[in-house]
């Protein structure tokens, strides 16, 4: 399929914007600066930390997972069969255990994943959430395929 441009601009920090390439939706998350603090990759909670087993291209293979920390770019379905994980950013809210920095929430069978798309351990997703193909043709211009 051909790839898709989205303007980033207008991505106000802390939110998400869902894109869609080849059928499928792809997020790009305007990460603050504190997200970004928050994703640590010593985490013993994370089934993947560094990503070895993930679909990812070679340059979202680092910390964040991503070409600018500041923008998470990932495909927006669950690795496990296929839902579509719900958006999270709060820190500890009740309903997910208190034990959260927020992150994706799979409503399907309860599988979370970091605000970078790694999975937590002992959930039934198999692996991080898949990073597609994607380069910056501009500050604000994005094209994902
Ligand atoms: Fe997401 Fe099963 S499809 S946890």
């Amino acid at each position: 399929g051909a790839p898709a441009e989205v303007d980033i601009g207008q991505i106000a920090p802390g939110t998400l914007l869902t894109a869609e390439w080849r059928g499928r939706p792809v997020w790009i998350l305007h990460r603050t600066e504190r997200m970004i603090a928050q994703l640590r990759a010593d985490d013993a909670r994370l089934a993947d930390p560094r990503s070895q087993q993930a679909q990812q291209p070679p340059y979202a293979r680092n910390a964040t997972r991503s070409i600018r920390p500041a923008f998470l770019v990932a495909t927006g379905i669950c690795t496990h069969l296929g839902c579509v994980p719900v958006y999270r950013p709060e820190v500890a809210p009740a309903d997910l255990g208190g034990d959260w920095n927020g992150g994706f929430y799979c409503p399907c069978h309860g599988s979370r994943f970091d605000l970078a798309g790694r999975v937590f351990r002992n959930v039934p997703a198999p692996s991080n959430l898949e990073i597609p193909p994607h380069e910056y043709l501009a500050d604000t211009r994005l094209r994902i395929g």
